[in-house]
């Protein structure tokens, strides 16, 4: 572990003694105070920022089946700490990390049962975390949550965004923005979408849920750790109050488990202004160190992938018979391409069987295979091919949700990717039921289970912890939501969990991602972890057909992007490993290729500049390996101007920058293709403006010059 404890403190204050009133605890740099009440034998816990009242008086505690810890509670001792510490990450957006919060530590007890349970507070800078722990000693030592009753009671109806929960296709939705009060199913199927399927469960979103107040702070609700629970989504009821909603399991409860027990940390994250929360570490400081004995293995990089021409152009299939993409001879001529311009990876989908029964999207198709190739693809030749030309395969697991069936075949899955070399495994969830994933019984019952429910949180755990055995990283798609869970398995690299650019691939114009959706993207989903976007489509008209076999150009798909733009989401989204989606011919010779080929995918540094929940937002990053930094700006569907203090550049170094810019009368829809590449020498605090048409966006390498 590569863990750099640079400077550590702890210092403990114990109040043994009954009371009612808890002094208010501050973030070290005291713009942030939490407010603790017990009344009547409930906890309750307020928020400040700035000394405003954000979050007001909202309540505490869990339910199980065999006892109520909601009530009747009183505290037994608090105790509070400081801590301060800066880690190293393994690869990331940034890499030290700072860990310096303020603890509040209170043991209650039940006047009702005379079970103990301790809440433990820790406040940060850019925000606060919470979390219920019930230590060893319980006689009911296997129980139920049947509730968890977390409050969340913002003091202002604010604006927010928002994808659904209990809702068909997880979490692939575009966001709305509405009032906090005003979240609910009729409202985004009016706003947005609407949503297939019977109406189940309570009117709730997922998180990250992000509010923006009209004084500018920015909040964002979510979790850290979540292991052995059920993940939280927020259920709204028309004021601006919001509750925790545990997704339960079909038979009604929340959370299997038993003491001792600890629940995921609820956080809270706080900014001044929307780009103050972008770069918050919060979820990533209340998970675990790196577990991992051995890292070294793990490298971040780019790969390309042999999936566009199934997703977006239509050209091949998954599936057997005469499309069929993932051949032998096409896939070496893609090592070809991916070898000659240094790329670390080639995604290979449809190199197995089972994708010619049924497989998307009901949850039904039930034959996949993890570890037998396909008969046209010769896995030996290829592995040798790979291996030969310097790159390596990013095997695919789609598994339909046949969770049985893929954690039949775990071990052998992926000791089969570590004797053939690959490294990285992106694995799939397909199906798009509500509560639609088998769950087989003891006796071969089965039970229909949710896609985020803790049934799932836990196999998602297997399949990762299963990967670090063989020394795989993951890449998941349709996954549950990040909480943090890279600091503890750093193998654990990037996921899908939004609309990717595949919804750009496959959805006519109307249907596509919004140009607002990857403006919304960093303050929402975000926050809680890297993306498999797949950003680099260069093609971005007239690229697809009617079918495999109807090889007219279907002239409904246009992607709502340029090509500066596609540039510019490398920097603006993180995610170690970074895809180059496009057709290796839409990249052969075109000189905007040049960006890809230099942006690096694991950094020094990270700085969100400007930005606006929906409209634009401007990162820069410094490569941990060079001295040269990136900016990548986006816009939604207006063009904006934007000026730039260049205040991020290191002192005293001459930069040669390269700018990939739309035409300034350019944009998504008249001339997405059009780039300009212009040189231009910057220092420290150059002053630089960024143009920006509608739907656009701007990339910039600034290289060190010696
Ligand atoms: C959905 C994933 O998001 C996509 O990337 C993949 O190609 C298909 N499923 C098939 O597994
Ligand atoms: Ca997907």
């Amino acid at each position: 572990m590569k863990n750099i404890l640079i400077f550590l403190t702890t210092i403990g204050m114990l109040y043994t003694y009954s009371i009612d009133k808890i002094n208010p605890v501050q973030s070290p740099d005291g713009s942030l105070t939490l407010i603790i009440d017990i009344n009547d034998g409930q906890v309750f816990y307020s928020v400040l920022k700035n000394e405003k009242l954000i979050i007001q008086n909202s309540k505490l505690g869990i339910i199980a089946d065999k006892f109520d810890l909601s009530e009747k509670l009183y505290i037994k001792t608090i105790n509070q700490s400081s801590h301060n510490e800066v880690w190293t990450q393994v690869w990331g957006e940034q890499k030290e990390v700072v860990d310096n919060y303020n603890e509040l530590l209170l043991t209650l007890s039940s006047k009702k049962n005379r079970l103990g349970m301790n809440i433990r507070f820790r406040v940060f800078n850019d925000g606060l975390g919470f979390r219920y722990e019930l230590p060893k000693k319980y006689h009911t030592k296997t129980f139920n949550i049947i509730d968890e009753v977390t409050q969340f009671n913002f003091t202002e109806d604010s604006p927010s965004w928002w994808i659904p929960a209990y809702a068909y296709r997880r979490y692939e939705f575009l966001y709305a923005n509405t009032l906090i009060s005003e979240i609910n199913r009729d409202k985004f199927s009016e706003l947005v979408e609407y949503l297939n399927g019977p109406r189940i469960g309570p009117e709730a979103v997922q998180t990250p849920f992000t509010v923006q107040r009209s004084d500018g702070i920015t909040i964002a609700i979510h979790e850290a750790n979540l292991t052995n629970y059920s993940s939280m989504t927020l259920k709204a009821n028309g004021t601006s109050s919001m509750e925790c909603d545990l997704i339960p399991w079909s038979d009604g409860t929340k959370v299997k488990t038993g003491s001792p027990m600890l629940t995921p940390w609820r956080t809270i994250i706080v900014g001044d202004n929307p780009s103050d929360i972008v770069m918050s570490t919060l979820t990533l400081n209340l998970n675990d160190p790196n577990k991992l004995d051995d890292t070294d293995w793990i490298k971040p990089g780019k790969y390309i992938g042999l999936w566009w021409e199934m997703i977006g152009t239509n050209q091949s299939s998954w599936g057997s018979g005469p499309y069929h993409g993932a051949t032998t001879e096409k896939v070496m001529k893609y090592i070809d391409f991916g070898s000659k311009y240094g790329f670390d990876g080639l995604l290979v989908e449809g190199w197995n069987t089972g994708w010619d029964e049924n497989w998307c999207c009901t949850g039904e198709g039930e034959n996949f295979d993890f570890f037998h190739p396909h008969p046209d693809f010769d896995d030996k030749a290829v592995a040798d091919y790979a291996s030969k030309k310097g790159i390596r395969i990013v095997g695919h697991h789609e598994t339909g949700t046949q969770i049985d069936n893929y954690e039949s075949q775990l071990d052998s899955a992926f000791a089969y990717c570590q004797e053939k070399g690959i490294r990285v495994v992106k694995t799939g969830y397909v199906n798009d039921g509500s509560q639609n994933i088998k769950r087989f019984g003891e006796n071969g019952e089965i039970y229909k289970e949710w896609h985020h429910g803790q049934y799932m949180v836990e196999h998602f755990r297997k399949v990762l912890e299963t990967a670090a055995k063989y020394q795989v990283g993951i890449v998941v798609h349709e996954p549950i939501k990040a909480t943090g869970l890279r600091r503890t398995y750093p193998n654990m690299l990037s996921r899908e969990g939004a609309r990717g650019q595949e919804f750009n691939g496959f959805m006519p114009k109307d249907w596509n991602n919004k140009p607002n959706h990857t403006t919304i993207l960093p303050f929402t989903r975000l926050l809680s972890s890297p993306m498999d976007y797949t950003p680099g489509i260069f093609n971005l008209k007239d690229y697809r057909y009617y079918s495999n076999d109807d090889r007219r150009i279907n002239k409904d798909h246009h992607i709502p992007s340029t090509i500066s733009k596609e540039l510019a989401l490398y920097v603006v989204i993180y995610a170690p490993v970074q895809m180059a989606a496009d057709l290796p011919e839409n990249y052969e010779g075109h000189p905007a290729f040049q960006f890809i080929l230099d942006v690096p995918t694991d950094w020094d540094k990270s700085l969100a500049l400007n930005g606006e929940i929906g409209q634009y937002i401007t990162m820069a990053r410094k490569d941990i390996n060079s001295d040269d930094w990136y900016l990548g700006s986006i816009t939604n569907e207006l063009g904006r101007e934007i000026d730039l203090n260049l205040s991020f550049l290191d002192e005293g170094v001459e930069y040669i920058a390269t700018i990939y810019k739309d035409p300034i009368d350019g944009g998504w829809e008249d001339s997405p293709e059009e780039v300009e590449i212009v040189t231009q020498t910057f220092k420290k605090n150059s002053q630089y403006k960024i143009i920006l048409p509608p739907g656009g966006g701007q990339a910039i390498r600034f290289q060190a010059l010696k």
